[in-house]
């Protein structure tokens, strides 16, 4: 892993960014890549390759495929419980190929949770479910002696178009791509994820926090409280974006917890959706 890749310029972007405007900010390395996986072959190796929608009849579908894993087991299912498009779900995917809808989608029931934040304005801010989860993990890792802060929480459109175009300026489309998110593809519009820190800040949105205690703590406890890493190492062929251990993705105990225990990395392999490396 190539950690020790904060250059003075890229630390000097980093802290434009996250000073101007409390965003998201990714200076990872550029990782040796994987084999590619092709964009289609999550959703062609899965048997549960889903369409689903607002309001559809819950079904139970075999959840948790693997580009180069056989198909899961019987026993490997979980019921359908929530949609994957409406972005009021716990399960909504948003990627590079699933733009959320509507594009200046703002949820509901926004709210500050009770929790140290670093963050300003509607960073501060998650969805309610969202927001209580974290709090119960905040204070578990308390507990367990390890600071954690939410550094960058909700993000609506408006303040994505200035981020996306920050890293653009500063980095080029093409690079920017594999760190931001475009306009209306975010994660943190939804409510549904966030990004933390430790407090310290030495390593805040770069590669090695993935070393600090908040990121190890929360790679290996998160899922109590129903978060997932959702942009794991070197998943991101699938994913579409570089390592980022400091964004936590809300989906439920019982999804956080059946990813782990079966080493499912990403939400597309979990519910059978095709890779999504680039924009269409
Ligand atoms: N950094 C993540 C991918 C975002 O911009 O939502
Ligand atoms: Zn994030």
């Amino acid at each position: 892993m190539c950690y020790q890749c904060g250059s003075s310029t890229r630390r000097s972007f980093t802290r434009f960014l996250a000073a101007g405007a409390g965003l998201t900010v990714l200076s990872a390395c550029t990782p040796e890549a994987p084999k590619v996986v092709p964009s289609s072959s999550a959703a062609s190796s899965s048997p549960a390759a889903v369409t689903d929608s607002p309001g559809a009849t819950p079904e139970v579908a075999t959840v948790g495929s693997s580009p180069e894993a056989p198909s899961p087991s019987p026993s490997a299912t979980l019921a359908r419980q929530f949609s994957l498009d409406d972005p009021t779900s716990q399960w909504v995917i948003v990627n590079k190929h699933r733009p959320l809808k509507p594009a200046d989608y703002v949820p509901a029931d926004l709210v500050r949770p009770a929790v140290a934040i670093s963050a300003a304005g509607e960073a501060a801010l998650l969805n309610s479910t969202t927001a209580a989860a974290a709090e119960a993990m905040f204070a578990a890792a308390g507990r367990d002696g390890v600071a954690m802060v939410l550094a960058s929480g909700y993000r609506s459109y408006t303040t994505q178009v200035t981020t996306y175009n920050g890293y653009v300026a500063a980095r080029g489309q093409a690079d920017a791509d594999t760190a931001s998110a475009r306009p209306g593809h975010s994660e943190h519009q939804t409510g549904w994820a966030f990004d933390i820190g430790d407090g310290g800040g030495a390593c805040s949105f770069q590669p090695c926090f993935a070393d600090q205690p908040a990121a190890t703590w929360a790679k290996a406890n998160a899922n109590r409280f129903g978060f997932v890493v959702r942009y794991p190492w070197m998943l991101h062929p699938i994913t579409g974006y570089y390592y980022e251990p400091w964004h936590l993705r809300y989906v439920g105990v019982e999804a956080a917890t059946d990813m782990l225990n079966r080493g499912i990395g990403t939400l597309e392999e979990y519910f059978g959706l095709e890779a999504a490396p680039g924009y269409p």
